[in-house]
C-alpha cells in the first residue's frame, strides 16, 4: 500500500542538486525512471520534471526494510528519499545534469505503486501517437513534451511581461458569445434558458478587442483560447491559443514595430536567438509573384521566374495555349539536380498534379550543353537557349515550368518549391527566417457562395489609395492587413481596423450582406461606433504555431498538452460524446435517432 508523506518534506528537485552539495542531506521526491539491482547494491533513476537523478541504496546505510523497498522498485513508482548527496563513485555521465553526483539514501517512502506503462516513457518515444494519446498523462511524463510545455509556459510569461511594459491591459473576453467572423464554422453551445437559442464559441476575441477600443482600453491583450471548426492538420487545432492584442491611435507602422520588438524578446529569452530587426516585409503581390505562396519560406532560393515573354511564341502549344487564354508560364530552377533519375521526376510531376496542374514540363541542362527535356523536341535550339538564358540556368541545373492560369501556376510551383527544398535537405530547423506580408487583397471571389468574401476579416480597412475602387473593382481593393510568417508558416495575422461607420456599411454591402443582415450579426459593433471609436488595429499569433517552430517540432500537437485528432476527437476522454436524454431534454434538443452515434 502507499505510504504518507508524514514528516517527509520535499527540499530539491532532481536537477536542482549539483556538486555543490555534496555532504548535504536531501529530500527529492518522483518518479523510477529505471532500477538496477547489482546484488547488495541498488541502483536508481529517479525522474521528476527537472531531470534524473542516481539514488544508491546499500543496505548499511537504508536499513534492512528500506532495502527490501528498493528491492521492489519498478519503473514508473513514486518514491520519497531522503539521503546524502555524494561525488559519484562510479564514472562521471555527462549527459546527466547531475552525471557527477548521487544520493546515497537513508530512508525511502514508496508513495505510490504503478503498473507497467503500455509504453515506455522515454525521449524521442517510438510509440504510435494515438497509444500515446490515449494515455496522455503517461506521455506527458516524457522529457520533450514536459520541455515542450515548460517554453511554452515561459513565452507566454515573456510576452505577458512585454506588453504589459509597453502599456498593454490583460483583459478576458467571453467564451459563450455570438458568431465572430473569421471565416471558420463556429462550435456552438445550445442555451438552456432559451430553448433553440444556441451560443457560438469564440473564432477569434475580434469584435470584443474592437469594442474595447471603442470603450477607452487603449492597448488590450489576451491569452485567448479560440475556436473552429475546420479541417484539422498538422499546424490546426479546432481549439488553439492567440496571443492578441489591439491598439489605440495607431497605424500599420505602429503595430509592426512593437511586435518586432516583441517577437525579438521572445526569441532572445526563452531560445536565445537573436532575431535581425527590422525583419523583411514584402507585399502580397511579390510574395506570390517570387514564391508563388503568400507565406514564403525565405530560408532558401528556388525562386519563381516568369518566363511567357520568351516562349509566346514558341513551338510548344502547352504553354503558347495557357498564355492564349490568359495564363502564364513560370519556371524554378533546381541548381545543380540535372541527373535527379527520371522516376523523380516523374513523382514531382505527380506531386504538381495534386495542385491542379495538368502536367510539369522539364528541362535539365547537360554537362555537354545538350538537354534533356519533355518539351525540347517542341521548340528551337534559340527558343530553348533563350529560356534557359531567362532561368539563369547553367549546366546541371533541372528546370521545372508550370503553364496555365496564374492561380494554377503559383500553387503548383509554389508547392513545387516546397517539396524539392524537402527532398534536398534545404530546410533547417535551427534557422529562423522572419517575413512580415503586406497589402493583402481586401476580398477574394467565392466560387461556392458565388460573392466576395473578406480575405482577413470585414473590419479589415481598405488602403487609402485603392478606397475608391471599392464600388468598381472589389477585386483590386488592397487591405491595411498583414500576415508575420516564420520559415513558410503563418504565424500570426492581423490589420487596421475600419472605423468609419460608412465605410464599414460599403464593406458589407460588397460582401453581399443587407443593412438588416449586418445589424442583426454585428449591430452592437455597428452601434458602438457611432459614440466615438478611436482608429484602432491589431494583431493575434497563433502562439501553438510559434512553440511548434521553436521546439523544432513538425506539428502543434506536441505543444498543446491535451490536443485532439485529425477528426477532432480527444482519444483520452473520448470527447465529444452522447449525453444523457434528461440533458437533451432540458436543451430542448431532439437527436434524430439513425445520427445517434
Ligand atoms: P487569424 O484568423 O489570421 O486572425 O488567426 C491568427 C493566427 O492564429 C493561428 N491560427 C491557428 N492555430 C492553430 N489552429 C487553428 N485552427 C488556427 N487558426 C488560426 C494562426 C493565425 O495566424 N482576429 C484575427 C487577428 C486580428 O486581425 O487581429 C485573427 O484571428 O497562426
Ligand atoms: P504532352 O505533349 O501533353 O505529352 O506534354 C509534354 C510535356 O508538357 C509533358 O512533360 C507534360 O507533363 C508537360 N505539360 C502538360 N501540361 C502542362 C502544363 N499545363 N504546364 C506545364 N507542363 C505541362
Amino acid at each position: 500500500m502507499a505510504e504518507s508523506m508524514k514528516g517527509l518534506r520535499r527540499s530539491h528537485r532532481c536537477t536542482e542538486l549539483s556538486n555543490l552539495n555534496i555532504g548535504e542531506t536531501v529530500t527529492v521526491m518522483g518518479w523510477v525512471q529505471k532500477s538496477r539491482n547489482k546484488g547488495g547494491i541498488i541502483f536508481v533513476d529517479l525522474r521528476d520534471r527537472s531531470g534524473i537523478l542516481q539514488i544508491i541504496f546499500e543496505e548499511g546505510d537504508v536499513g534492512s526494510e528500506g532495502f527490501e523497498k528498493a528491492e521492489h522498485l519498478r519503473s514508473e513508482f513514486v518514491i520519497g528519499v531522503v539521503g546524502k548527496v555524494e561525488a559519484r563513485s562510479g564514472g562521471i555521465n555527462k549527459d546527466l545534469l547531475t552525471g557527477d553526483i548521487e544520493i546515497r539514501a537513508n530512508d525511502i517512502r514508496i508513495l505510490s505503486e504503478a503498473e507497467t506503462p503500455p509504453f515506455p516513457i522515454e525521449e524521442d518515444s517510438k510509440t504510435k501517437e494515438e497509444l500515446r494519446l490515449k494515455y496522455r498523462y503517461l506521455d506527458l511524463r516524457r522529457p520533450d513534451l514536459q520541455r515542450n510545455l515548460i517554453l511554452r509556459s515561459k513565452v507566454a510569461n515573456i510576452t505577458r511581461q512585454f506588453l504589459l511594459d509597453e502599456g498593454f491591459l490583460e483583459v478576458e473576453t467571453p467564451m459563450l458569445t455570438k458568431s465572430t467572423p473569421e471565416g471558420a464554422r463556429d462550435y456552438l453551445v445550445p442555451s438552456r434558458v432559451h430553448p433553440g437559442n444556441f451560443y457560438a464559441l469564440p473564432q477569434s476575441p475580434q469584435l470584443f478587442k474592437q469594442l474595447l477600443m471603442c470603450a477607452g482600453y487603449d492597448r488590450y491583450f489576451q491569452i485567448a483560447k479560440c475556436f473552429r471548426d475546420e479541417d484539422l492538420r498538422a499546424d490546426r487545432q479546432p481549439e488553439f491559443t492567440q496571443i492578441d492584442m489591439e491598439l489605440s491611435f495607431v497605424d500599420v507602422d505602429d503595430v509592426l514595430d512593437v511586435n518586432e520588438r516583441l517577437l525579438h524578446k521572445m526569441f532572445k529569452d526563452s531560445i536565445g536567438i537573436d532575431i535581425p530587426l527590422p525583419i523583411q516585409r514584402m507585399t502580397y503581390k511579390e510574395a506570390m509573384d517570387r514564391f508563388g505562396v503568400d507565406k514564403p519560406d525565405t530560408r532558401f532560393g528556388m525562386e519563381l521566374k516568369d518566363v511567357s515573354d520568351i516562349v509566346k511564341s514558341c513551338g510548344f502549344g502547352v504553354f503558347t495555349t495557357a498564355l492564349d487564354k490568359g495564363g502564364s508560364v513560370r519556371g524554378i530552377n533546381a541548381e545543380g539536380q540535372g541527373d535527379m533519375p527520371r522516376k523523380k521526376i516523374d513523382a514531382l510531376v505527380n506531386y504538381a498534379k495534386d495542385f491542379g496542374a495538368k502536367g510539369l514540363a522539364y528541362l535539365a541542362v547537360n554537362q555537354d550543353g545538350t538537354y534533356k527535356s519533355s518539351f525540347a523536341k517542341f521548340m528551337t535550339e534559340d527558343e530553348l537557349g533563350a529560356l534557359v538564358h531567362a532561368m539563369d540556368a547553367k549546366a546541371g541545373d533541372l528546370l521545372f515550368f508550370a503553364a496555365d492560369d496564374d492561380e494554377i501556376v503559383y500553387a503548383v510551383l509554389g508547392n513545387l518549391r516546397l517539396e524539392l527544398a524537402r527532398n534536398l535537405g534545404l530546410l533547417d530547423k535551427g534557422e529562423y527566417k522572419f517575413l512580415w506580408v503586406t497589402e493583402f487583397p481586401l476580398l477574394e471571389y467565392s466560387e461556392e457562395e458565388d460573392r466576395y468574401v473578406a480575405k482577413h476579416h470585414p473590419f479589415t480597412m481598405p488602403m487609402d489609395e485603392d478606397l475608391h475602387l471599392l464600388d468598381t473593382e472589389p477585386g483590386k481593393v488592397r487591405a491595411k492587413a498583414y500576415d508575420i510568417v516564420l520559415n513558410g508558416t503563418e504565424i500570426g495575422g492581423g490589420s487596421v481596423r475600419i472605423y468609419q461607420r460608412e465605410i464599414q456599411e460599403k464593406m458589407f454591402e460588397v460582401l453581399g450582406f443587407s443593412k438588416e443582415a449586418a445589424y442583426d450579426r454585428f449591430g452592437f459593433l455597428m452601434n458602438a461606433f457611432k459614440y466615438g471609436v478611436p482608429p484602432h488595429a491589431g494583431l493575434a499569433y497563433g502562439l501553438d504555431r510559434l512553440i511548434m517552430l521553436m521546439t523544432k517540432e513538425d506539428s502543434i500537437r506536441d505543444v498543446i498538452a491535451f490536443p485532439k485528432v485529425k477528426d477532432a476527437s480527444c482519444l483520452m476522454t473520448e470527447a465529444p460524446n452522447i449525453v444523457d436524454d434528461k440533458q437533451l431534454k432540458e436543451l430542448g434538443i431532439d437527436i434524430n435517432n439513425n445520427e445517434k452515434e
